[in-house]
């Protein structure tokens, strides 16, 4: 692969994507499974950390039929163990990682209830794999990123964090805290070249079912949105290629909402 110039600290104003290795974890379904496609179809080598080993290795080979490249590895991004695993994969095989999109959560399947009804075991969970995992990620990445001369990390939080959604507390939670890793780590990274942005989606439609959401629900969401349409996974994909790019190079700690106007920072 021909060498991809230090743009960590340039005015580079391309928003070009390609030859960039980007991780996206929890890319094998939903708006991962968008981020990878449409990453590779930008000329990037998105790497799918994925739980799930078939619906990562399904997005891959999708990837490839359409002409680009693409690269699966089963992990868990709770276990350190399997997330350096991983990172030691994508090096030996592109010998450099640009991009981290950490994306994989707890959230099409996720119980919903009234606050007092939530468990200690899906609090602990969601916890784990929302903020957790994100940050196992992270810092295993860093290193890699400072020398390969490039660095963007991109967090998944979302838009029921100013919205304050009922029945999803332990996620609203854990989406909340992701905001605060975005900030923290934009100021430990940034005298390293790093950045770190998050995006804030709205109520979004993908392949995948959604436990728990209604007709209502939609209802409710469309009629806060300035934007009458629902969400679908490809609207939030030109805000994370704009995030990967050099253009973004001199934004960092920022939470974007991407939600058809749903809700105010
Ligand atoms: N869909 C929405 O309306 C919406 C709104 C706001 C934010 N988000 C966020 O966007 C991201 C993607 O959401 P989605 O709608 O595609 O949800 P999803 O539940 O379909 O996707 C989550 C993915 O993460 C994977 N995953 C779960 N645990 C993992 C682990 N331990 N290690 C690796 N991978 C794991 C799952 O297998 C799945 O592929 C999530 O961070 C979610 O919280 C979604």
């Amino acid at each position: 692969m021909s060498a991809i110039p230090d743009t960590s600290n340039s005015t580079d104003t391309s928003n070009s994507v390609q030859g960039r290795v980007v991780i996206v974890t929890g890319g094998g379904t939903g708006i991962g499974r968008a981020y990878a496609k449409h990453f590779a179809a930008n000329g990037a080598i998105p790497v799918i950390a994925e739980i799930n080993g078939q619906a990562g290795s399904s997005v891959a080979a999708e990837i490839k039929a359409d002409g680009g490249r693409a690269f699966a590895v089963q992990t868990d991004v709770t276990d350190e163990e399997s997330v350096a695993e991983t990172i030691a994969r994508a090096m030996e095989e592109f010998g450099r990682i640009d991009v981290l999109l950490n994306n994989a959560a707890i959230f099409s399947t996720i119980n919903r209830s009234r606050f007092e009804d939530i468990s200690r075991e899906d609090w602990t969970k969601v916890l784990d794999v929302n903020v957790i995992g994100s940050w196992i990620c992270s810092k295993l990445v860093v290193p890699h990123m400072e020398a390969g001369g490039y660095g963007r990390i991109i967090n998944i939080s979302s838009s029921t964090v100013p919205v304050g959604l009922p029945l999803l507390m332990h996620y609203v939670t854990s989406k909340a805290a992701v905001m605060g890793m975005t900030r923290c780590l934009a100021t430990e990274l940034g005298e390293r070249g790093i950045t770190c942005n998050a995006i804030l989606p709205g109520m979004t439609e993908s392949e995948v079912e959604y436990v728990g959401r209604t007709e209502a629900s939609f209802g409710a969401v469309l009629g806060m949105q300035k934007l009458k349409r629902i969400e679908q996974a490809d609207d939030l994909v030109g805000m994370a290629l704009f995030l990967a790019s050099p253009a973004s190079g001199f934004m960092t700690g920022q939470s974007l909402l991407v939600d058809g106007g749903m809700a105010y920072s």
